[in-house]
């Protein structure tokens, strides 16, 4: 009993040097649990580089390029799929709402009046482990401020 009592402070510590890190990253809102559950181990991320070759990439490209013109839309409502690289906007949300967008698809996602949105719902095809991994393969399509920039949303 007595040999463990110093690991809380220890800890403590730890957590105060992460807190700060996050604070710095601008995570107002986040918290250190929510910075540790990033990490995803290799196997994650090969079923997520899988997942996303055969489910993503037809429309939002190998290399997550996105299609042409992503911003403007086609006379039936409709926008081309957007970059998941730096050059998307993917990075500017949080896990939630990627994971709504992917799950729901962008119609129930995006909701609203007047969005006509072709983003499937994979939500019947995917177990919610694929729809994380597939995100973390989209977060290796990133560089570090992306990276970073998008931790502090949550
Ligand atoms: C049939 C084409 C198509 C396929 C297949 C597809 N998407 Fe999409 N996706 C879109 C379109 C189009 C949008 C833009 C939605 C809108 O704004 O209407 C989109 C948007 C998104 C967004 C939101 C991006 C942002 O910046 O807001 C995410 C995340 C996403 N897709 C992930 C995926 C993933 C992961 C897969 C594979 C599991 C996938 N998509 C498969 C067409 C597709």
């Amino acid at each position: 009993m007595m040999a463990s009592r110093s690991v809380p402070r220890r800890r403590g510590r730890a957590l105060a040097i992460l807190t700060l890190v996050g604070v710095l990253l601008g995570a107002c809102s986040g918290t250190v649990d929510d910075l540790g559950s990033l990490a995803v181990d290799s196997d994650a991320l090969e079923l997520g580089r899988a997942v996303y070759a055969a489910n993503c990439a037809t429309c939002h490209g190998e290399r997550g390029e996105g299609q042409p013109n992503w911003q403007s839309r086609r006379p039936d409502g409709t926008l081309p799929a957007p970059p998941h690289d730096v050059s998307g906007h993917t990075w500017h949300h949080p896990d939630e709402v990627l994971i709504e967008i992917v799950t729901v698809g962008g119609q129930a996602a995006y909701g609203g009046s007047g969005i006509i949105s072709g983003m499937p719902a994979f939500g019947e095809q995917l177990t919610a482990a694929e729809i994380t991994a597939v995100l973390a393969h989209i977060r290796t399509l990133w560089g570090t401020a992306e990276r970073s920039y998008q931790e502090s949303l949550r």
